[in-house]
């Protein structure tokens, strides 16, 4: 069958394979094909054990895979076939040099761009899915147009703003898709390319263009506001807990206001994932840059007041049970970032884990589908850590119970069960304030939410 577009999707990750899965199955008249450097990821794209957990993705992939969606680690190939190439590879916190701990590192990026121009036989529309610097489309078309006679590449900004968990649903109907472009003529013309590829599945209005560089600030600003709205929160939380105010009554009261909103204000024991960090530290960098150190320290604030809520939810645990950790068994519900994924990237609970064996306590960790993960973050803490999927036998004989992610499965348990087969007193620490504080409480257990009055029988 001859189709009537090539697209290439560089890197498979948590980005890359969903996205591309969703326009392969919107568009059968398209043939995505997806690379990677892994052997062993691509090798999973191909089986029934996807590489990543996803609601709703397996169904999609099952559709599209053989059909027009592929994957394939011949990536020169992949380049030279392609109309269309998308970079979805990582693009994480520079950890040496110039800007280690802030700034973006883009060497994954930029060795993407030269293969591309190594290989590239005629010209391209390169889309920057990763999320990436403001300016560094710039950079990117400097490399690529460097090259040889007649082969001409266009860069367009396309930045993804799925969230993991629920990106089959925000791939499918989402809130907006933002296509940036330079403003010229060729820049213009490739911009509607993409349009025309959204436009199978997404309305005309949700299909925001702009120019290249506001597409990019774009993307890090949408997770700056986030993520702030999280720290606002958390913030507000401790205050709570000071005061015995109640965040969940306060965070009603003001998301009811229509132009705030009540989404995003669920105090947590901190936001994770591998973007909103990163991302609010290359903002932060670029602030810096420009020489703007008011407006970094200000979003610099956002991260800080994570960490802090981090180290908070431990000392509260150390408080509450006596000053000491030593020797006691700690259960953790939940290790994945959120729930709905088994994504443990920057997690709060690899924090909290850390704080526990530091403190000598023993760990065991439960989690319905990131415990392959959390065997590998937590290799390097020294300490007791043990992995036990089922709650109930994790729960069994330790001290106290901690809940890191906000797990439907943990709202639902037979909590009496849980106490009764637990060290005395028994506490539960809930870092996601998702079960019945009230029940708990008069089922036994000693109760310390996130902002909000603790319940203690002593
Ligand atoms: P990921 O680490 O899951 O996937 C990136 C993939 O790129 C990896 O499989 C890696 O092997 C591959 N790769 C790296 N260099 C390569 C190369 N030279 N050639 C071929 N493959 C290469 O990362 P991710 O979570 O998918 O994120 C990708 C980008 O999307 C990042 O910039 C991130 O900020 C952004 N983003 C992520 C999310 C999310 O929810 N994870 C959402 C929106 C945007
Ligand atoms: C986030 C954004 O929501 C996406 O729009 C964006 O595309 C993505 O980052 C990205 O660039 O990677 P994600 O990190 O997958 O998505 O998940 P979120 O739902 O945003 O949750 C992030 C963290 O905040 C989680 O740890 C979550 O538990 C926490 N959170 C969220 C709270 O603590 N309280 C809340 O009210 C909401």
């Amino acid at each position: 069958m001859k189709f009537e577009k090539e697209i290439l999707c560089i890197g498979a990750g948590y980005v890359g394979g969903p996205t591309m899965a969703m326009i392969a199955y919107k568009c059968p008249q398209y043939r995505v094909n997806v690379v990677d450097i892994l052997p062993e990821k691509i090798d999973q794209w191909n089986s029934d054990d996807l590489p990543i957990y996803e609601p709703g993705l397996d169904e999609i992939i099952k559709k599209a895979r053989g059909r027009n969606l592929f994957f394939d680690t011949d990536i020169e190939a992949g380049i030279k076939a392609a109309d269309i190439i998308f970079v979805s590879v990582n693009t994480p916190t520079k950890t040496y040099g110039v800007g280690a701990g802030m700034a973006a590192d883009l060497q994954y990026w930029e060795k993407t761009a030269r293969q591309i121009l190594d290989c590239a036989e005629s010209s391209k529309i390169i889309v920057e899915k990763s999320t990436l610097p403001v300016k560094t489309a710039q950079a990117m078309e400097r490399i690529l147009n460097s090259g040889k006679n007649g082969v001409q590449f266009e860069v367009l900004s396309n930045p993804e703003f799925l969230a993991e968990g629920t990106a089959i649903a925000d791939l499918e109907d989402p809130d907006r898709v933002l296509i940036g472009s330079q403003q010229t003529e060729s820049g213009l013309r490739a911009r509607d390319t993409l349009v025309n590829i959204y436009a199978n599945w997404v309305a005309a209005d949700r299909i925001v263009t702009s120019n290249i560089w506001s597409s990019e600030l774009s993307k890090l600003v949408a997770n700056a506001f986030l993520a702030q709205r999280i720290s606002s929160i958390n913030a507000i939380s401790s205050l709570c807990e000071k005061t015995e105010a109640d965040v969940s009554e306060v965070a009603r009261v003001v998301g009811m206001d229509t132009r705030i909103g009540p989404k995003f204000l669920n105090a947590s024991v901190g936001f994770g994932g591998s973007c909103f960090k990163k991302d609010i530290l290359n903002l932060v960098y670029l602030c810096r840059h420009y020489g703007l150190e008011q407006e970094a320290d200000y979003w610099e604030g956002v991260v800080s007041i994570n960490e802090h809520q981090k180290e908070r939810f431990v000392l509260n645990m150390l408080t509450a049970m006596f000053n000491t950790l030593a020797g006691k068994k700690v259960c953790l519900f939940g290790f994945a970032f959120k729930a709905n994924t088994g994504d443990t990237r920057e997690t709060p609970a690899l924090t909290i884990a850390g704080r526990l064996v530091a403190e000598n306590a023993q760990v065991v960790i439960s989690d319905p589908k990131a415990l392959d993960n959390a065997r590998q973050d937590t290799k390097e803490l020294k300490g007791d850590i043990q992995f036990i999927e089922d709650p109930y036998s994790a729960a069994q004989g330790c001290h106290a119970v901690a809940i890191m992610t906000e797990w439907e499965l943990y709202r639902t348990l037979d909590y009496k069960k849980i106490f009764d087969s637990m060290q005395q007193p028994a506490f539960i620490f809930d870092g996601r304030n998702i079960v019945d504080h009230d029940k708990l409480f008069k089922l036994g257990f000693n109760v310390f939410p996130i902002g909000k009055p603790k319940k203690v029988h002593f």
